[in-house]
């Protein structure tokens, strides 16, 4: 057995003792080609790989509840041919074995296997629509059951989204998920240092994405956790910018959101610095409210406080200072209440993190906003972002900032993860050093 599989079998176990009487089917991803007969770089199902710790492609796993509860595997054949041209592959018996698996078959078993396995349980949870392909696979294992009714067989009458539970379970993260998240915003962290030091007017955004890319995988990462945003000047106000492709100005500011992914588990930083290395009097002022807003709001993650309090205490210090600086004019309760501020700042101040950037888990219960709770992991990243205007002060246009920490929520508080310099005076001492 693996290490980690134990880890893994624990996980499918509180699934099972979670859902009691049932069946969960949860595939992994399936390879996408890009084009003609290559494929993107292969990326398991995070579902399937919290339950399993498995990264195969063409696999299924199958929890089988009930008085005699199952964990099943479904994978490719070992394929002496296959593994020349693509590599190794498990096969049934050493998957079975290493990662702590009661059965393990082919996956080209799955539709002959799947209806016995069905049989006499009272639901079926899988991840309903998410695949209209393989919606239509799993209705065909119900009818395949139903068919054999006249045998005194019973098909599921319940079907549930398996994700009401592992959203839940996945929202926590134990010590192993918190050890891998560790890792993955030190890489990046590291990696953002060192974009700072490689940018200076003349380049290109692309040639520092080069160092970041760089980075992430000589410091062990598998890969970019999303797509990076290499964004200077006007282009840090688009927020999902990823051309990369502009020279990098004399005077402008740079924002780099980038982060590797180690261990299958996603960093996500921001950070905001001045292509020269020095921050203008207004960069400062404006960079100095972001960090402020930021401040406030890591101050906020603690448990018991409502998810949205960190984004409250940042969009409070956010308007107050977009008063400061001349771009709203009033009252800050009011334009809070009005939502003036969206004009500036108008994306939230985080997202839960995890195995996917955007991670699994509702924000809301019955309502209310969800309380936070230790094992919890999340972004914190304020922004603020002015696009030229005649009711707007000039030296503030097209200044694009955000900044973006991780972190765990703890027993008394949170846990910054990522580190990377921060301060104008950090940064300034960091890029000139
Ligand atoms: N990098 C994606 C995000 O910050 O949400
Ligand atoms: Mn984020
Ligand atoms: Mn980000």
């Amino acid at each position: 057995m693996q290490p980690d599989s134990a880890i893994y079998r624990a996980r499918r176990q509180r699934v099972l003792e979670e859902m009691g009487e049932g069946v969960m089917v949860i595939a992994t991803a399936p390879e996408v080609p890009r084009n003609r007969d290559t494929h993107y770089p292969y990326r398991h199902d995070s579902y399937f790989y919290w339950l399993t710790g498995f990264n195969e492609p063409e696999a299924v796993v199958v929890l089988v509840g009930g008085k005699e509860p199952r964990h099943v595997l479904f994978c490719r054949e070992k394929n002496e041919e296959r593994e020349i041209w693509d590599g190794f592959r498990y096969g049934p018996a050493a998957a079975r074995e290493i990662f702590a698996f009661d059965e393990a078959f082919a996956c080209g078993t799955l539709d002959a296997e799947l209806p016995g396995l069905l049989e006499n349980q009272p639901t079926l949870a899988y991840i309903i629509g998410r695949d209209m392909a393989w919606d239509t696979r799993v209705m065909g294992w119900l009818n395949a059951v139903r068919g054999r009714a006249r045998s005194g067989v019973h098909a599921p009458a319940h079907l549930v989204d398996a994700r009401i539970w592992l959203d839940e379970m996945r929202l926590i993260k134990d010590d192993h998920e918190l050890t891998l998240m560790r890792r993955a915003a030190e890489i990046s962290g590291r990696a953002h240092g060192i974009a700072m030091r490689a940018t200076r007017p003349g380049r290109h955004e692309y040639e520092v994405e080069a160092e970041l890319l760089c980075a992430f995988r000589s410091g062990g990462a598998e890969a970019p956790a999303y797509t990076s945003i290499v964004a200077s000047g006007a282009n840090a106000c688009v927020l999902h910018y990823v051309f990369n492709n502009q020279p990098l100005r004399d005077g402008d500011l740079l924002l780099i959101d980038a982060a590797a992914e180690f261990g299958s588990y996603a960093a996500d930083i921001t950070r905001t610095f001045p292509v020269n290395g020095r921050y203008s009097a207004a960069q400062k002022d404006a960079y100095e409210l972001v960090l402020a807003a930021q401040a406030a709001a890591v101050a906020a993650v603690r448990p018991g406080a409502a998810w949205i309090a960190p984004h409250d205490a940042a969009v409070r210090v956010l308007t107050q200072g977009m008063v400061d600086l001349g771009l709203l004019a009033g009252e800050v309760d009011g334009l809070i209440e009005s939502k003036a501020y969206e004009r500036f700042y108008m994306h939230r101040t985080g997202h839960w993190l995890g195995l996917d950037v955007h991670d699994a888990g509702e924000y809301k219960i019955k309502g209310d906003w969800r309380p936070l709770q230790p094992g919890m992991t999340l972004t914190v990243e304020p922004g603020l972002y002015i696009r030229p205007a005649d009711d707007v002060p000039e030296a503030l246009w097209n200044i694009g900032i955000r900044i973006e920490d991780d972190v765990a929520v703890t027993g008394s508080g949170c846990e910054v993860l990522t580190t990377p310099p921060k301060t104008v005076a950090e940064i300034e001492a960091w890029m000139n050093g």
